[in-house]
């Protein structure tokens, strides 16, 4: 028989949790998802941040752009109220504590997934990587490696795999790190690549719903050069049914509670 559809909450529980928070992680986590899925980016000052957008107004009560602010700046800000009310919560006890509501970092998240108590997947992003000139995959792995896990020692495995739309980004953290597991990430499929082959060093297709619900046989050729086929971002219950049905290896949905529901279907 074969294997569901793994479930990767797309930045948390981000439906129900304000994105990128611990609370998102956390709630993703309880819930029962297989992994979770983060947005990295780079402070002033040097460190890696789970944000989506380039400006943090969006997502916090500040305003600007995440990279030119430090660690200590982005800390002073409130990530989780521009979500209020919280789709399910209807009891102010149930409230996350300010903590869970400041910005993220990529060790928090780290420590997050090595104390999960089961083993929980990661699917980091680098985002706009080629601005920074090899620095985000630079301290990428840094950050990895005081976990064992860019470079996993033989016979362990690391719940780490990173993507990122740019194949020079998956190609520096390859040379740094061989045994890093990467996923090109694709709204639409190169020419080249229809076969189902992919570039030198990636392990993995990332392809978006759309390109999966226009193209199925794609999946079946990837996975015929032995490639897994990560699909995002899948919400709607019928799109989950349809990425079961074709067979791909893991969705990336914003809905973890959902999608567990739905693929478990009869
Ligand atoms: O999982 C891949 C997906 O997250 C890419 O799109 O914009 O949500 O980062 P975006
Ligand atoms: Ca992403």
């Amino acid at each position: 028989m074969r294997k569901l559809p793994r479930v990767v909450a797309h930045r948390g529980a981000s439906e129900v949790s304000p994105e990128h928070t611990l609370a998102a992680y956390q709630r993703a986590i309880e819930i029962g998802a297989d992994g979770l899925e983060c947005d990295i980016r780079l402070t002033a000052d040097g460190h890696l941040v789970c944000v989506h957008d380039r400006r943090i107004d969006r997502t916090s009560n500040g305003r600007g752009v995440l990279s030119t602010m430090s660690l200590a700046e982005l800390e002073a800000y409130d990530w989780g109220s521009w979500k209020r009310p919280w789709a399910d919560l209807d009891d102010e006890a149930d409230l996350p504590g300010l903590d869970e509501m400041k910005v993220l970092t990529l060790d928090t998240l780290l420590a997050t997934v090595r104390d999960a108590g089961r083993p929980v997947e990661l699917a980091i992003e680098t985002k706009h990587p080629t601005r920074y000139a090899g620095l985000v995959e630079r301290r990428l792995i840094e950050a990895l490696d005081r976990y064992g896990w860019a470079r996993p020692k033989l016979g362990s495995e690391s719940p780490v795999r990173v993507m990122s739309f740019s194949w020079l980004s998956l190609r520096r953290l390859r040379t740094a790190a061989p045994g890093l597991r990467t996923v090109l990430l694709m709204d639409r499929i190169p020419l080249r690549f229809r076969d189902g082959s992919l570039p030198t060093g990636v392990s993995y297709a990332g392809p978006s719903l759309e390109i999966v619900t226009a193209h199925p046989e794609y999946v079946d050729r990837a996975q015929k050069h032995g490639h897994q086929v990560h699909v995002w971002t899948v919400n709607a219950e019928e799109d989950l049914r349809r990425c079961r049905e074709i067979g791909v290896d893991v969705v990336i949905s914003d809905r973890p509670d959902v999608a567990l529901r739905v693929l478990a279907e009869p």
